[in-house]
């Protein structure tokens, strides 16, 4: 972790074939959470992983599984990867009918509650919700696939939030989520997250994993030499 910032490698754009491998070098590289996007063919477009890959990636490590739930109707799918091993339970606010009861049963289970909104969502629609979630998270692209551009209007929404947690003395934890670089990373914390997600500039045919993740920590050592 560098000074409270937490980075999530995301394994939809890693090698699946040689996942175990993968995640352990992200682990070795300071990896502090492990993102898992969990896409049902309705919600988005493409269907990704469900929970036998949970499972095994539990298997494979103890770091926290941050699975972001990209499914209609979260409130059937949160037991199953509950079960499979999920640490941090992400829902999305535009798929979650009774997002309150959905929150409270994944704290009931002992787990860590997410709420997430897509670009075109705005901070109001979760702002009730906001006390009783462990985390937010800012799409800052449209959700479906890796390696999209950052879409700049979540800046301006991470920042809006930091005020309404910080303002309110709230716990949640801002995570952004999609097109963040070396470039990007140290806007988002500058502007109040402290969770970062990053599938194609972690895993990528240009450099290591371990190279990639040292890449994206330098640039946010950057800013705090700088601050
Ligand atoms: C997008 C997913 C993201 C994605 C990020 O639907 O939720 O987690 O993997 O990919 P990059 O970092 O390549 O934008
Ligand atoms: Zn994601």
């Amino acid at each position: 972790m560098i000074s409270g910032i937490k980075l999530a490698p995301s394994i939809l754009s890693a090698d699946f074939l040689h996942l175990g491998a993968q995640i352990s070098e992200a682990e070795a590289a300071g990896a502090d959470y492990i993102h898992i996007d969990v896409m049902d063919g309705r919600f988005v477009p493409l269907i990704t992983m469900g929970v036998p890959t949970v499972e095994a990636v539990r298997r494979t490590t103890t770091l926290t599984l941050d699975i972001h739930l990209m499914v209609v109707e979260p409130e059937r799918q949160i037991g199953p990867f509950i079960d499979a091993g999920g640490d941090i339970i992400n829902v999305h606010i535009e798929a979650a009918t009774h997002v309150h009861r959905i929150v409270q049963e994944v704290r009931r289970r002992g787990k860590r509650a997410g709420v997430s909104l897509n670009p075109g969502t705005p901070v109001t629609a979760v702002e009730e919700i906001l006390p009783e979630v462990d985390q937010v998270m800012v799409m800052s692209v449209n959700p479906g696939w890796s390696g999209q551009r950052f879409i700049e209007n979540a800046v301006a929404k991470v920042r809006r939030l930091r005020e309404i947690i910080d303002l309110g003395n709230l716990q949640a934890e801002i995570e952004v989520d999609g097109g963040v670089t070396p470039q990007i990373a140290p806007r988002c914390v500058a502007s109040g997250a402290n969770v970062l997600v990053a599938a194609s500039a972690v895993f990528n045919d240009r450099a290591s994993i371990s190279e990639n993740m040292e890449r994206l920590r330098e640039a946010l050592e950057a800013i705090r030499r700088e601050a």
